[in-house]
């Protein structure tokens, strides 16, 4: 069974296997996600603080070394926060997280004034 985690304010709802991390999830869905760690724990970009936690497994003790390594540096623990790539649900949560993006499906568009020297004018006949 699946646990729901929407993300805002995206407004999208990933759902996470048993053991897969949101980020994970996301990435699945073909989402792109901040990192720079590739999910290890070390670079807190991932971080999305808590909306509605219900659904939310504790943090694991290599997310809080995380946490407490980076964003928590100064000493001043907010329970609100968490990295995505560590964190794990069994039932609904809501998190906020900007600048989580759908990877780019269609091709991207090219400058109408640049043209291909590869392709022929098709009014052109040739001689
Ligand atoms: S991706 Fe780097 S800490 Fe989560």
């Amino acid at each position: 069974m699946t646990a729901p985690v929407r993300v805002e304010p995206l407004g999208v709802t990933f759902h996470l296997a048993p053991g897969e991390t949101l980020m994970t999830a996301a990435q699945r869905a073909g989402y792109w996600w901040p990192t720079i760690c590739k999910g290890s724990a070390q670079c807190n970009r991932c971080a999305v603080q808590v909306i509605d936690g219900a659904g939310l497994e504790p943090r694991s003790a290599v997310e809080l070394a995380g946490l407490r390594a980076v964003r928590w540096l100064s000493g001043q623990e907010d329970e609100r926060d968490r990295l995505a790539c560590q964190l794990t649900a069994s039932g609904p949560a809501t998190v906020f997280k900007r600048g989580v993006k759908p990877l780019a499906t269609e091709p991207t568009q090219t400058d109408p004034t640049q043209t291909d020297p590869t392709q022929t004018d098709p009014t052109q006949e040739e001689t």
